[in-house]
């Protein structure tokens, strides 16, 4: 066993050493990660700063990369590579963003809870995070357990809920925050799309409960009702028991499972520089709702 691990939580989430994530990783090695984030679903490497290319491999050995909602938006990147997903809050130039600039309105999103582009038809796996300049204050970002919420639903809630599924849009949560200028031609390209909200996870075998921001609407009930159970669900599952509340420093490099956990950024001052770059794996088998 290369990789040593040490929980960060009683019930998920653990610190990851013992791998310089810069070198070429051996299948054994990767095969231990995989099997650390069935268990542990986030893994937090520390002291791993990562240039572009350098991130772009690592994530490969994990599936195949996804490009983010830029495929519907279009919107320019200051990266070298369509993979990398611009998590901070830093303009094309270089510059901190300005309050105004559209991009914030993603940063901001992030910060309700969610898993990375449930919306998309094609399922996706890991999200993986490298931080370059991170805030003095504030911008933790926090993950949720969602086998142990499962576990710890009441019975009758269970019942309620299996069998049901959420309808998962792109743009729901943006359109809340109050940005709706979405042409039909963007709104068309990512459809929504329906998942289980509740699906058993590959790795592990255990049942996920799997709420998010993201859905508009839920199976066999009415709009504002399917919008209040999701609600209920989120609160439930993000109970601080559930939650993992990750401070950042530079260098760190988190991955986490996009199928078992939720997470969310917390608020910063937005005029303090924060340059965070993700990766996200494509699931090769897919959980998919039978609807
Ligand atoms: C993400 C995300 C939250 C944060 O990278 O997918 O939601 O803290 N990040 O920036
Ligand atoms: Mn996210």
């Amino acid at each position: 066993m290369t990789l040593k691990l040490k929980p960060l939580h009683p019930l998920f989430a653990a610190e990851a050493g013992g791998v310089d994530l810069r070198k070429p990783l051996d299948e054994q090695v990767v095969r231990e990660i995989d099997a650390a984030m069935d268990r542990h679903a986030v893994l937090v490497f520390r002291g791993q700063p990562l240039e572009q290319a350098e991130q772009v491999a690592l994530a490969r050995y994990f599936g195949p990369l996804d490009a983010g909602l830029r495929k519907a938006t279009g919107a320019p990147t200051r990266f070298n590579y369509d993979e990398l997903i611009d998590i901070g809050n830093v303009a094309l130039d270089g510059s901190v963003a300005e309050r105004e600039n559209t991009k914030l309105i993603g940063v901001l999103a992030n910060q309700l809870w969610h898993a990375d582009s449930t919306f998309q038809d094609v399922p996706v796996k890991y999200s993986m995070l490298s931080a370059v300049v991170v805030t003095e204050e504030g911008g933790e970002t926090q993950w949720a357990d969602l086998r142990a919420a499962w576990d710890a639903l009441p019975e009758k809630t269970k019942r309620h809920v299996e069998g049901r599924t959420g309808r998962h849009s792109a743009f729901h949560s943006r359109i809340g925050l109050g940005d709706d200028k979405y042409t039909d031609e963007q709104l068309k390209r990512f459809a929504p799309v329906e998942r289980p909200l509740v699906h058993v996870h590959p790795g592990s075998g255990r049942k996920v409960l799997y709420p998010s921001v993201h859905i508009d609407r839920v199976s066999g009930l009415t709009v504002p009702e399917g919008r209040l159970l999701v609600a209920e669900l989120l609160e439930h599952a993000t109970q601080p028991e559930f939650v993992y509340t990750h401070t950042w420093r530079a260098g760190d490099y988190v991955m986490w499972d996009n199928r078992s956990t939720l997470h969310r950024g917390r608020r910063y001052d937005l005029t303090a520089r924060r340059d965070l770059r993700r990766t996200t794996t494509l699931e090769r088998d897919a959980v998919r709702a039978v609807a």
